[in-house]
């Protein structure tokens, strides 16, 4: 969903006289795309716009900021100023193909009908604003990462839950201090990515994945802590190579700089781990726990390759 280009006033058309000017809440996506439906209608409007959020424009006299934010207002003649639904009417009379609805207010009753539900629109407004919030693209994830990143959640999710998995079953003191430590690096690992990737954007089956992330944990923790070990070095090997594909895809990219450097900060942390892991398992694994390790990277590659699309 992209939210639609607004052509913003320069500051002294709010105050020009030949003009309606529509003073808008710049800062307020659904504001944004209503502007921008008016705006598409005709390259020749005679009609100036200007947004009020911005902290560089001079507004009409006779309100505050936050007043000509908390609803709709136009400018008339330079000087009179029309709030709500007149507000509307008086734009929607000058703009082609919307004037039989600016007939339609004319009616007796209709424009008192407008301002009414106009009214309750603006109690639902901060809810809408934060859905639609929520669903515009973010700045900090460019598009073509949005699957990767929405699959690094998962993986992170899944992560914490393969602690969880750990704790619940090992009385391994070794063990349990390890997993305790890691699952902290993993809950930040979450709040990072999750702080960057909208929830609209996130995987639908974070469900699954925390029952995967468990399973993976639990299993080798009734094995003892070879088999915990041997499994974290594996799921962190893998891990490794998911981070730096997207850290190479946004090399040479300064405008998404800060992404590509959280990545590498938790692609450090998840390097960690698993030397750590492997210091710890001591002797390499039997075939058994080696089959176990396999199925770990090849599970953690498949779940990757749905989290990007689910
Ligand atoms: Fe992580
Ligand atoms: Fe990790």
């Amino acid at each position: 969903m992209t939210s639609p280009e607004i052509r913003p006033a320069h500051p002294a058309e709010c105050a020009n006289p030949a003009a309606l000017t529509v003073l808008y809440d710049g800062a307020c996506p659904l504001c944004r795309r209503e502007v921008g439906v008016y705006q598409g209608l005709t390259p020749r409007q005679p009609l100036a716009w200007c947004d009020v959020s911005d902290p560089a424009t001079a507004l009409p006299a006779g309100a505050t900021r936050d007043a000509y934010l908390a609803r709709f207002h136009v400018l008339r003649g330079g000087t009179e100023v029309l709030s709500g639904a007149r507000a509307f009417v008086a734009l929607w009379s000058a703009l082609p193909g919307w004037r039989w609805l600016a007939r339609a207010a004319a009616l007796p009753g209709a424009t008192s009908g407008l301002e009414l539900a106009y009214r309750g629109f603006l109690r639902l407004r901060p809810a809408l604003q934060r859905l639609a919030h929520a669903f515009e693209p973010s700045a900090a994830v460019p598009a073509d990462l949005i699957a990767e990143m929405r699959s690094d959640h998962a993986g992170e999710t899944g992560a914490v839950w393969i602690y969880h998995g750990v704790l619940a079953f090992s009385r391994d003191a070794g063990v349990r201090e390890f997993a305790l430590r890691h699952r902290d690096t993993e809950r930040r690992h979450l709040e990072r990515i999750a702080e960057v990737l909208p929830w609209p954007r996130r995987s639908r089956l974070l469900v699954p994945w925390r029952a995967a992330g468990f399973l993976t944990g639990a299993l080798p923790a009734l094995c003892g802590p070879r088999a915990v070990y041997a499994t974290i070095a594996s799921v962190e090997t893998f891990v490794n190579h998911h981070y730096q594909q997207q850290i190479d895809r946004l090399a040479g990219r300064p405008e998404h700089a800060a992404l590509r450097d959280m990545l590498i900060e938790c692609q450090a942390d998840e390097c960690e781990h698993r030397d750590e892991s492997l210091a710890r398992r001591a002797t390499p694994p039997g075939r058994l726990l080696a089959l176990w390790c396999n199925l770990v990277g090849s599970g953690s590659a498949a779940a990757v390759h749905v989290a990007r699309r689910l």
